[in-house]
């Protein structure tokens, strides 16, 4: 008799930073729903992540339970995937702090979002913003993911995960599972709206640049109709349309055209109308997600028995791990 496959593990996680964007849902979070059927599912809150930069209290504690309930209400099903809150398993921070020891200053010098976080922020270039990616390495390499789905932003970080799991692996030997990037060909890099050579960014001061996934309607059509284009008034992918290119690319991913099709199908039409109708398809494309949000937000206690039963199963199997590598580095068992 043949013994089924075992299921590949994958692992994901989200900043709770107020607003989750279009390019979030469209870069990852919709791709992991997509997942959860085929693959043994693990996703967290990244709430430690989110103190490199100052969070004021009462905003943070709101911000981390609206993002578990809009994960939620994008589809991320418990029966299926275990999903928590990251500061609720202490194990991230304890194999954070080892990683670092085994990350060097130089590698994390490298990092691109470093370097622009500490621009953004040049009054509070902390060690964490620095040492970010170790912690989320340990996120990656508690649960031995074989698959990181991501959008295109975080691929640095997750080289720098499989160079710290292969460095601790040559040391000590097999220890970590050296996990691969998974990043989906449409809607892994959104625009900003407004400045379309810019990532869409949720701390983007200008609101107009970024479309969050619990805009309004009217809002999501506003911000559409003010996104920045080009001079040429063609639907059509090329040099020099960068803002027309993202809009062809978001229309794509939310309606599964290409974007050959797109451009035939607003032949002779001009911006106007074909940026109504991107407005028109991502609003569809949230509204349900928008409703269901309101439900979930409104059942705390459901909420909290979800990230209360995670948490628990994701501290059995990432301490596993944690144990091995402290075993490995030689710390003495209680
Ligand atoms: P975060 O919270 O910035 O973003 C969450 C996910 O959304 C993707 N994303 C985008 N995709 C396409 N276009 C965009 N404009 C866009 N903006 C964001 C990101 O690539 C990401 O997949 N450090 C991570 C969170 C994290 C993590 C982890 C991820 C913590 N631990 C372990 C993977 C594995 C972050 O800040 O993502």
């Amino acid at each position: 008799m043949d013994t089924p496959e075992k299921k590949k593990v994958i692992f994901s996680a989200i900043q709770p930073s107020g607003t989750i964007t279009l390019g979030n849902y469209l870069g990852a979070l919709r791709n992991w729903v997509k997942l959860q059927d085929d693959y043994h599912c693990i996703f967290a809150v990244a709430d430690l992540h989110a103190v490199t930069v100052r969070q004021e209290p009462k905003n943070f504690r709101q911000n981390i339970l609206n993002a578990y309930a809009l994960l939620l209400a994008c589809g991320i099903d418990t029966e299926k995937s275990l999903f928590f809150i990251q500061s609720h398993v202490h194990t991230h921070a304890e194999l954070a702090w080892l990683l670092d020891c085994y990350t060097q200053f130089g590698e994390l010098s490298r990092m691109t979002q470093f370097k622009d976080k500490s621009l953004k922020h040049a009054d509070n270039v902390n060690a964490g913003l620095f040492t970010y990616p170790s912690l989320m390495a340990a996120d990656i390499l508690l649960y031995q993911a074989d698959m990181v789905p991501v959008g295109a932003d975080q691929k640095q970080h997750l080289e720098l995960s499989r160079n710290i799991a292969e460095r601790f692996n040559g040391i000590y030997g097999n220890t970590f599972t050296v996990p691969d990037p998974y990043i989906s060909t449409v809607g892994a890099r959104v625009m900003s709206l407004q400045d379309p050579s810019k990532k869409m960014s949720k701390s983007d001061e200008n609101v107009n640049a970024w479309v969050a996934v619990l805009d309004k309607p009217d809002t999501i059509m506003k911000k559409f109709k003010r996104a920045v284009t080009d001079s040429e008034a063609v639907v059509c992918v090329g040099e020099g349309k960068d803002g027309i290119n993202n809009l062809i690319g978001i229309m794509s991913a939310v309606t599964g055209k290409t974007s050959d099709e797109i451009t035939a199908e607003f032949e002779g039409k001009g911006y106007g109308d074909f940026k109504t109708a991107v407005a028109e398809a991502v609003i569809e494309e949230l509204r349900p997600i928008q409703e269901r949000f309101e439900d979930y937000i409104s059942n705390k206690d459901y909420l909290a028995e979800q990230y209360r039963k995670s948490a628990e199963i994701a501290l059995k199997i990432s301490q596993r791990t944690l144990d091995k590598a402290m075993k490995k580095i030689g710390f003495l068992a209680k």
